[in-house]
């Protein structure tokens, strides 16, 4: 395996570490206490997992965390009161929206509910533009996860041929947004793609988030490339016993470590980033709500 493995957890902490600073100062120099309201509607046990794992977290940097936990039948009307009123609160400065939502509900509607200084998952069809048109906005977590790492792990990306594989709103299409805003040359890659291993093989840069187990394989990737996998998919795993499972990543993490310059594990690369970011962006968030001076290096 010639790859570095590039530590996630161990950006996450000093992301948190950072983030933890930036909360102390608030607190102690302005009397004010960062706000992060999470809502989760219905029992989605994959979503449960995130939610309480954000809170912890959240509290541990030493914000206050707000978890709303709704039930799965629950209205519009009441689903957009709620965001109403925190859209309103001034002790809160992020709010986020567990998704995906019950299918009755319409997730558009939702999040464009969101008041977008206050929309710290960068979703709002505002961050959206301004993402778009290289102004300063939210930017969605997960890729601004993948994009501290590949600046921290490679350095210099200007230039760089980049292959984001999926096309999703949450994570391929802003991911590609600041590939460009570094200057990659970028390519969105998706199930109707054709010739997907060449593609992928021009890639100095793979990002993977389409959702499917190992679905890239070693003899894809470039030799030297840098690997960023946002696959986290459970399958099962009879080695470990019956009934057993494991996580793996989209990526085949075996075969592509022995051809990548670096690259993420799952678990323990881009999740753990994610959170992070997500730390990162409501103290952005609170800072902009009250006029202060934005944290340097906790966004693209
Ligand atoms: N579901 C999966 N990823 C995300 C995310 O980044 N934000 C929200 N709100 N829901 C998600």
């Amino acid at each position: 395996m010639g790859a570095t493995i590039i530590d996630g957890k161990k950006s996450a902490e000093r992301v948190r570490a950072q983030v933890a600073g930036h909360v102390e100062r608030l607190k102690s120099v302005h009397g004010i206490t960062p706000g992060l309201a999470v809502v989760l509607v219905g029992e989605d046990p994959a979503s449960q997992v995130y939610v309480r794992s954000k809170g912890k977290m959240t509290v541990e940097v030493g914000m206050k965390s707000i978890e709303h936990r709704l039930e799965a039948s629950t209205g519009e009307t009441d689903l957009l009161a709620l965001i109403s009123r925190l859209n309103a609160d001034p002790e809160i400065h992020g709010i986020l929206v567990q998704l995906p939502l019950p299918d009755h509900l319409d997730e558009d509607l939702v999040i464009n509910a969101i008041d977008p200084v206050k929309d710290v998952d960068g979703f709002h069809i505002l961050n959206v533009g301004l993402l778009g048109t290289g102004q300063k906005s939210m930017v969605p977590c997960t890729p601004l996860g993948c994009l501290m790492m590949l600046r921290e792990h490679h350095g210099e990306l200007s230039g760089l041929n980049a292959v984001v594989i999926g096309r999703s709103n949450i994570v391929g299409k802003p991911m590609a947004q600041l590939l460009l805003g570094d200057s990659c040359t970028v390519t969105i890659a998706h199930s109707r793609t054709r010739d997907l291993p060449d593609v992928v093989r021009r890639a100095d840069i793979v990002v993977a988030a389409v959702g499917r187990p190992q679905m890239v394989p070693g003899d894809w990737i470039k030799p030297g490339a840098t690997v960023i996998d946002v696959g986290i998919n459970r399958i099962d795993a009879p080695e470990k016993g019956d009934g057993r499972t494991r996580l793996v990543g989209d990526v085949d993490f075996a075969s592509a470590a022995a051809v990548a310059g670096a690259i993420t594990p799952v678990p323990g690369g881009v999740g753990p980033m994610t959170i992070a970011c997500l730390l990162a962006n409501t103290v952005i968030a609170c800072c902009r709500a009250n006029g202060l001076a934005e944290p340097e290096g906790l966004t693209a």
